[in-house]
């Protein structure tokens, strides 16, 4: 496995790839790398003749620095991790070779940036959109692998390639869980035991809320209730010593994530809330 720090250097290495008409697998990450990650990696692989992973823990899209500076850095295992993958190249550059200082340009994504997460986290998608966008400009045309963990994260990114004509194909790639149903998530690293459980919650919620909806219920307000009681009756149990807390369960439309009257097609169920400190999110499709 190759590792390359430098944006030219990996330009250059992709540059050379495509040239002898390879197709390159971009996968970006934060690191801390888990079952969830190599699921991207994994699809990428299959369809792709050279697979490039990043490793970049990009501070513009944490708005609490304490949340930044908590954040898992695990490098030497995420390597090991890269190599028993058999990924080909991880780019693993300095946060001054992707920001260069001083900072003069950021993107910044409208609307879809000021729903769920975003109005939670201020800044926290134009950070994401900025460092997604100057990875695509560094590895070229290529294939992009992103989870629908992170669902909107997801149609922020796929809107930014359709708008700005990024020469990327974003492939979405489903969530990978554990057996008991908790989305695997780096910051699943932070909880203890009990946090564990009481995060088990969110899944929970939602699959009672999709199974609500094949039996019929079409409004959005009975499923959003009935998530949001099944979150709550957790944190005010297993969790309450550990401060845990509701930020939203929500039925939105799966495209423009807005909320819709009926549920009349497919819609996304998403949820998020605070176990002992740490933000978690999920989504699943109904
Ligand atoms: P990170 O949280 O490391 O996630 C990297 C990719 O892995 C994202 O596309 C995310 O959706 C996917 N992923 C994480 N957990 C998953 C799971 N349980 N199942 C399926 N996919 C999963 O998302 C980011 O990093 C950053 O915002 C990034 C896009 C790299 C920009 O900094």
């Amino acid at each position: 496995m190759d590792q390359i720090s430098r944006a030219r250097e990996l330009q250059a290495y992709c540059d050379s790839v495509r040239a002898e008409g390879g197709v390159i697998g971009l996968v970006p990450t934060m690191g801390a790398l888990h079952e969830g990650h190599m699921r991207l990696i994994k699809v990428a692989k299959q369809e792709c003749d050279l697979v490039v992973v990043s490793v970049f823990v990009n501070a513009l899209q944490f708005d609490n620095l304490q949340d930044l500076e908590k954040y898992p850095r695990t490098l030497e295992a995420d390597l090991a991790f890269l190599r028993s993958a058999g990924v080909d190249l991880v780019f693993t550059p300095s946060s001054q070779e992707i920001h260069p200082e001083p900072i003069l340009f950021h993107l910044e994504v409208d609307r879809l940036s000021e729903l769920l997460e975003g109005a939670s986290r201020p800044g926290h998608f134009g950070g994401v959109v900025t460092v997604v966008a100057k990875l695509f400009t560094i590895t070229g045309r290529c294939r992009a692998y992103f989870g629908e963990k992170d669902f909107q994260q997801l149609a922020i990114v796929s809107r930014m390639v359709e708008e700005i004509h990024f020469p990327i194909e974003i492939v979405p790639v489903p969530i990978v869980r554990d057996e008991r149903g908790l989305a695997l998530s780096s910051r699943n690293m932070r909880l203890d035991p009990e946090q564990l459980v009481a995060a088990l919650a969110l899944s929970r919620s939602l699959f009672l809320g999709r199974d609500a909806i094949a039996a019929g219920e079409n409004d959005p307000g009975a499923i959003e209730t009935l998530m949001s009681q099944e979150l709550v009756r957790e944190i005010d149990g297993v969790a309450k010593s550990n401060h845990a807390v509701l930020d939203y369960a929500l039925v939105v439309d799966p495209r423009t994530l807005i909320r819709p009257k009926r549920i009349e097609g497919p819609v996304r169920l998403l949820v998020a809330a605070k176990v002992g400190g740490v933000r978690l999110i999920d989504n699943i499709g109904a």
